[in-house]
Order: C-alpha cells, then sequence, then structure tokens
C-alpha cells in the first residue's frame, strides 16, 4: 500500500540522493555565493554592505552540510511556507542533512536559501540562480533556431486541426510530446540538439524510434487515445506544471502552441514557481527573459522562423489562451500525494482539467513520494491518492533521481541494467518515460 512505501533518504548508500546531497549542494551554494558576490561588485555600498552579512548565512547553509549538522527549524521571513516546513520537520525528527528524506531536506535547502534573500532590505526578489538560467539558454542556439524552424514548418504546412491523416496527426503528437520531453534532459546541447536534428524531418521515423528505445514507460499511445475520444468536452482546459527556464521553457512553450493550434486544448495554463526553486526552474522573470532573448538577434543570430515565431507566441499570451499561474503548494516539501490535503483548491481545479501535464524530474519524484517501489509498480499505484482521483495526469520526465516505475516487466528492468551499469539508466538524464494516467478510478 501507498503509505508504506519507503521514500529514499540522503542517507543512502551508493543513492542518488546521497551523491546529490554530498557532492552538489554544497558547491550549488557556493555557486550562490559567487553571484551575488559578481552582483554585488557593482552595487552601491548599501547593498554591499547588506551582502557582507547575507553572505555569512549563506556560508553557513554550506559549512552545515558539509559537518553534516542537523537540519534546524526555518525562521520566519515574511513569506508563506515556514509552516509547512517546520511542521514536517517535526514529524521527521531527529535528521542531518546527509541523513533525512531526500525530497524534504532539498526542498527545505532552498526554502532556507530564500530566507536569506525575504529577510534583506535591499535584495528583495533577487534571483540567485538567473545569471546561470540566462546564460545556459543563450548555449542551446542551435536547438532553438532549429526548433522554430521545425515548428514554422509544421505551421505552414498544414492546418493542424484538420488536415492531413489520423496517422499523420498522430505522428505529429509523438514528435512534439518527445520535443517537450526530451526538454527536459540535463545535457541539452547533447540530447536536445540531437533528437532536434533528427527530429526535422517528419518522415525520420528512425530518429524517433532511436530516443523512443530510451522511454522506459511509454504510454504515448494512450494519451493519444485519449484525446481522440469523442465527444470532446467543449473546454479543454490543459494545465502544464512546468519544470526549467530556458531550453526547456521554450519547448513547453511551442507544446503549448502546438497543442492549442491543433485544437487538443482550447486554453493552456502554466503553472511556475514563486521563489528560485532547485537551480533551474521557472519563475515569474523567467518568462519575460526567455522572450527577450528569443527576440534579440545577439543572442540568436538567425532570425528567419524566430521573426515569425516569437509574435506568434506573443499572441497566445495576449488573448489569454496561454496564461501564468503560481501556487505556493509548488514550493512546498509536500509529495503531491498530499495536494488533496494540503492545497484542496489547487486539486480541484486540476482535476476538473482535460489533462495536467507534469514536466521535469522533480515533478515525477513528488508524484510518486519519492519512493523506492519496485520498478515494475504501476504509475497508478504510485500516484497514490491522486492514482485514485480523476486527474488525467500526464508525466514526461527525463530520469534524474532513484525513483522510477511503469517498466513492464522484470525482464526489461534485468536488459535496462544491463545495458546502462548499476541502475544508471534511473539517473543519468539519458532515459526517461512518458506516465499516463487517465483518471478512471
Ligand atoms: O541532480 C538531481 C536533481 O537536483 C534532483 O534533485 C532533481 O530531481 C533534479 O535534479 C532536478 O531536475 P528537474 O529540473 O528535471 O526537476
Ligand atoms: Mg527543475
Amino acid at each position: 500500500p501507498t503509505e508504506e512505501i519507503r521514500a529514499v533518504w540522503t542517507s543512502d548508500q551508493g543513492s542518488m540522493a546521497q551523491q546529490t546531497a554530498v557532492n552538489r549542494w554544497p558547491k550549488i551554494v557556493e555557486g550562490t555565493v559567487d553571484d551575488v558576490d559578481e552582483t554585488a561588485a557593482s552595487s552601491d555600498k548599501d547593498k554591499r554592505a547588506e551582502w557582507a552579512t547575507m553572505r555569512i548565512a549563506l556560508q553557513e547553509i554550506m559549512h552545515e552540510i558539509e559537518r553534516n549538522e542537523p537540519l534546524k527549524p526555518l525562521r520566519e521571513d515574511g513569506a508563506p511556507g515556514i509552516g509547512d516546513f517546520n511542521k514536517q520537520l517535526n514529524a521527521i525528527g531527529n535528521c542531518s542533512w546527509l541523513d533525512c528524506l531526500w525530497l524534504f531536506a532539498e526542498c527545505y535547502l532552498y526554502r532556507r536559501i530564500q530566507t536569506v534573500f525575504n529577510t534583506s532590505k535591499k535584495w528583495q526578489g533577487y534571483d540567485v540562480f538567473k545569471r546561470q538560467k540566462d546564460s545556459t539558454f543563450v548555449k542551446s542556439r542551435v536547438a532553438v533556431e532549429e526548433l522554430a524552424s521545425r515548428y514554422m514548418q509544421v505551421v505552414a504546412e498544414s492546418d493542424l486541426a484538420s488536415h492531413g491523416s489520423e496517422e499523420a496527426r498522430r505522428l505529429l503528437f509523438i514528435e512534439m510530446t518527445e520535443i517537450a520531453l526530451w526538454g527536459n534532459a540535463t545535457d541539452l546541447s547533447l540530447l536536445s540538439h540531437l533528437s532536434m536534428e533528427d527530429m526535422q524531418d517528419l518522415q525520420g521515423q528512425d530518429a524517433i524510434q532511436k530516443s523512443q528505445k530510451n522511454i522506459v514507460d511509454n504510454d504515448t499511445d494512450a494519451v493519444w487515445t485519449y484525446l481522440q475520444c469523442t465527444p470532446s468536452p467543449v473546454d479543454r482546459h490543459v494545465d502544464m506544471v512546468l519544470d526549467n527556464a530556458g531550453f526547456e521553457l521554450f519547448t513547453d512553450l511551442i507544446y503549448a502552441a502546438y497543442l492549442l493550434d491543433c485544437q487538443i486544448a482550447t486554453s493552456m495554463q502554466l503553472h511556475i514557481k514563486q521563489f528560485p526553486w532547485f537551480v533551474s526552474d521557472v519563475v515569474p522573470t523567467d518568462v519575460d527573459s526567455l522572450f527577450e532573448h528569443l527576440e534579440s538577434a545577439k543572442c540568436f543570430p538567425d532570425r528567419e522562423y524566430l521573426d515569425r515565431l516569437v509574435p506568434r507566441l506573443r499572441k497566445f499570451f495576449e488573448s489569454g489562451a496561454i496564461s501564468i499561474t503560481s501556487d505556493p503548494f509548488w514550493t512546498t516539501p509536500y509529495s503531491f500525494h498530499e495536494m488533496p490535503i494540503r492545497a484542496p483548491a489547487l486539486f480541484d481545479h486540476l482535476q476538473s482539467s482535460y489533462l495536467v501535464i507534469f514536466k521535469g524530474d522533480l515533478n515525477y519524484r513528488k508524484l510518486t513520494k519519492d519512493g523506492l517501489w519496485p520498478y515494475t509498480t504501476s504509475f497508478r499505484e504510485a500516484l497514490g491518492p491522486l492514482g485514485k482521483s480523476r486527474m488525467k495526469i500526464l508525466a514526461l520526465r527525463t530520469n534524474k533521481s532513484d525513483t522510477c516505475v511503469g517498466v513492464e516487466s522484470q525482464g526489461k528492468v534485468d536488459a535496462l541494467n544491463a545495458e546502462a551499469l548499476s541502475g544508471a539508466w534511473v539517473r543519468n538524464g539519458r532515459y526517461a518515460v512518458i506516465a499516463f494516467h487517465d483518471g478512471h478510478c
């Protein structure tokens, strides 16, 4: 039963949780210090003076992790959420950075960093990860220009909603879904670029096949069947719970545009985070930043397709066909098993949605409670209460942690283990899942 599944801890030997806590967290905090150092260097005297004290608070977090100190209760900082963290910390009991529930400790880390900025006078709203997000996006130039060209070609060649055979529409759905999926890959410059290049040719089924073999749980057919159901509702509102800024956000906007253009969706709502989260997640300013970059000939010199695509995307926002929202629930430490109780209004909204798309690894961890499920567990079971709800869930996730479900058989698990040593397929970002729950309980 759901309640009994054990979630991964940062003390689990050889786990991705342990690797992340030991190796990545101190570096992430160090990176935030370096980033603000750089900004402070060109700031006024008062800002620099305040930063000097904040710097100590951030370094303290880094040292606590390195010394494996206990997690202390968060101090109130005037923004929501502190109570949720402290309540859960209390419930976990004794724990330290390297011996704690991974999901909780990692969410705690980002909320703790945020308290330093929330309690400042001069650094309110500062995004410590912005510099990194923007510079990474600019590096994905080739893939951005290619994807712009591909999408404008799709738009030019077909009346997306009605023309083309059922098979052509199905293939386009697969292609667009896989672009949004691989947009979540860690190694964007490699994985995304390769799949983008190959996918330019819709006939190039080889390419799709090639990346498809790394999709270890692939429910695309079931999603397509659901979307083809007749009669389809008049109001087909689709929610997309976003993950990362930059290239992934760009692929998500293309996916949103595609779903609207081909009339699968009548409106799209994108859910983003309220403050900097897991380094690269989308916060409100990232959306403006994306458009500014896309419009810049300095960042993206090949304007042939972008100059047509960007106004097209902007129009969706202006008409309200695409809207953006954020709920404090997304930056709590709770898994989505707790959504019905912790965020009932959000849960109701998502239950009435035509489709809810969850992007990325962290959302998948939260959907599955970061549980160490046998890999052959059904997605529905791992969803816990959401698997018993009416919510129609599509998770698009490249595998970057310890959790994975929905693999069809133990034989397949054995084959994956043989192909990618010591369970690397669950964590190296080169494998993925397209997991669907149809909301039939
Ligand atoms: O590298 C591990 C990690 O930081 C995980 O903690 C987290 O699940 C993931 O990366 C973030 O990935 P994504 O942006 O796909 O949610
Ligand atoms: Mg993320």
